[in-house]
C-alpha cells in the first residue's frame, strides 16, 4: 500500500447541526473547497445512509474530493468510498480485506498509546487523534490537549487528523502541533456553514500554498489581473514586472521599446527577475517574454512555484489589439509565430493552468488556486 497524503481539513457531517441531509452536506464542503470529507451520521438507518452515501460519492468524485463514510465498510463498499473506524466498529484489517487495497481506511485513538498501536497497524492510511479541545460530539471524553497532540506526531509514521473541538481560530494551533490535517465537525456545520467551510480552505491556503508564485504566458493571458486576485486570497503583496518597470524607468513600456529599443527594455527585465530573488513573498505578474529569456527562467524556476496560463491562441489575438501598450504584438500571423516560439518555455514553469478564456477571473484564480493544491499536494 502506498503512503497516502490528506489535505489540511477534514470536514464531518452533521445533519442535525446543519438542518441538511448528508449528501447536501458533502455538496456544500466540495463547493467550499474541501477535499475530504466524512459522512458521520451514526444513528441514520443504513438504507437512508446508503443512498445518502451513494449520492455524496458521486459529488465527491466530481470535485476530486475523498470521500469517507464512518463507521459502516459494508456501506464504503457498496458506494466505493472510503471508510473511518472508531474503536469498537471492526477493525482495520477487516475493512481493508473487504474493502481491497485502493480504498482509503482511517481509525480513530484516543490516547497516545492506542496512536502508536495505529500508526503500526498496516491496514490503516491515517491515524485520528482526539478529542484534542472539549467536545459535545465525543461524549465527555477529557481533552487530551495539543501538547499531547505534538508528542503523538511526534512518532507519527502516517498522516494524522486532529480531532475534537477544533474551531476555525484553533487550526493554526492544530497544523503548528504537527497535525497533518484538521477534522471539523461544529465549526463547518449550522449557521453560516458555506462561509466557515471556505474561511476553513482560505487559511489552509494561505498557510501551505506556496509564498512566492510566478505567473508566466502569453500578452493577454490574464497574468496581472488574475495575479491581483490570487494575491488578495493568498494575502500575498502583488508585483508586475512591467508595472515595475515603468515605475523605475518613468515611462511606458511601449515607449522604452522605441526611445531605447528591445535589448534595453529586456536589462531591465533581466534586472528586476534577479532583484526579486531577495522578495520574500508574493505573486508576480511576468511580461510575456520573460520566461522565454532562459536567464530569467533560472531565475524565476529557483522560486516558489511558477505558474503558465495556458489561454488558446483566438482568445488572446482577440484581447490583445485592443490595447496600444504591446509592441511586440503586431498581428495575428506574427503573434502567433512569437507564441509557437515560446510555449516550450511556458510549458517548462511548474504548474500550467488551461484556460478556455471564457472564465471570470474570479474563476480562473480560483482555478489556478485549485491546481497548486494539488500540484503542492495541499489536497
Ligand atoms: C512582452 C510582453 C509585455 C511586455 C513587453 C514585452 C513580450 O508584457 O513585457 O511588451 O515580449 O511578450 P505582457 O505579457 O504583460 O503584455
Amino acid at each position: 500500500m502506498t503512503a497516502r497524503s490528506l489535505p489540511p481539513i477534514y470536514a464531518l457531517t452533521d445533519r442535525r447541526a446543519s438542518g441538511v441531509s448528508a449528501a447536501e452536506n458533502v455538496r456544500i464542503f466540495v463547493e467550499a473547497g474541501i477535499r475530504c470529507v466524512q459522512i458521520r451520521e451514526k444513528d441514520l438507518p443504513g438504507r437512508d445512509l446508503l443512498a445518502e452515501a451513494s449520492a455524496a460519492a458521486a459529488l465527491a468524485r466530481r470535485a476530486g474530493a475523498r470521500l469517507l463514510v464512518d463507521d459502516r465498510p459494508d456501506v464504503a463498499r457498496i458506494v466505493a468510498c472510503g471508510v473511518h473506524l472508531g474503536e469498537d466498529d471492526l477493525p482495520a484489517g477487516a475493512a481493508r480485506a473487504l474493502l481491497g487495497p485502493e480504498a482509503l481506511i482511517g481509525v480513530s485513538t484516543h490516547d497516545p498509546d492506542a496512536a502508536r498501536r495505529a500508526f503500526d497497524d498496516p491496514a490503516a492510511d491515517y491515524v485520528a487523534f482526539g478529542p484534542v479541545f472539549a467536545t459535545p460530539v465525543k461524549g465527555g471524553r477529557t481533552p487530551a490537549g495539543v501538547e499531547a497532540l505534538a508528542r503523538v506526531a511526534a512518532f507519527r509514521t502516517k498522516p494524522l487528523v486532529a480531532i475534537g473541538g477544533i474551531s476555525l481560530d484553533r487550526l493554526e494551533a492544530v497544523w503548528d502541533a504537527g497535525a497533518d490535517s484538521a477534522a471539523m465537525i461544529g465549526a463547518v456545520n449550522g449557521a453560516d456553514a458555506a462561509a466557515r467551510a471556505r474561511s476553513a480552505v482560505e487559511l489552509a491556503r494561505r498557510r501551505f500554498l506556496p509564498r512566492k508564485i510566478w505567473l508566466v504566458g502569453f500578452m493577454g493571458s490574464g497574468k496581472t489581473t488574475i495575479g491581483r486576485i490570487v494575491s488578495r486570497r493568498l494575502g500575498l503583496p502583488f508585483f508586475d514586472l512591467d508595472a515595475e518597470i515603468e515605475a523605475a524607468s518613468s515611462m511606458p513600456v511601449r515607449a522604452i521599446f522605441e526611445t531605447e529599443g528591445e535589448a534595453e527594455f529586456r536589462r531591465r527585465e533581466r534586472a528586476y527577475v534577479e532583484g526579486s530573488l531577495a522578495i520574500p513573498e508574493g505573486v508576480f505578474a511576468a511580461g510575456g517574454g520573460t520566461f522565454a529569456a532562459e536567464g530569467n527562467r533560472r531565475a524565476i524556476l529557483r522560486q516558489g512555484i511558477s505558474v503558465f496560463l495556458d489561454v488558446p491562441f483566438e482568445v488572446l489575438a482577440s484581447r490583445v489589439p485592443a490595447r496600444a501598450d504591446r509592441p511586440l504584438f503586431e498581428g495575428a500571423e506574427q503573434a502567433r509565430r512569437l507564441l509557437e516560439e515560446r510555449l516550450p518555455f511556458y510549458r517548462m514553469a511548474g504548474l500550467s493552468v488551461p484556460l478556455t478564456g471564457g472564465e471570470t477571473p474570479e474563476d480562473s484564480a480560483e482555478e489556478l488556486l485549485r491546481r497548486l493544491e494539488e500540484r503542492t499536494c495541499v489536497i
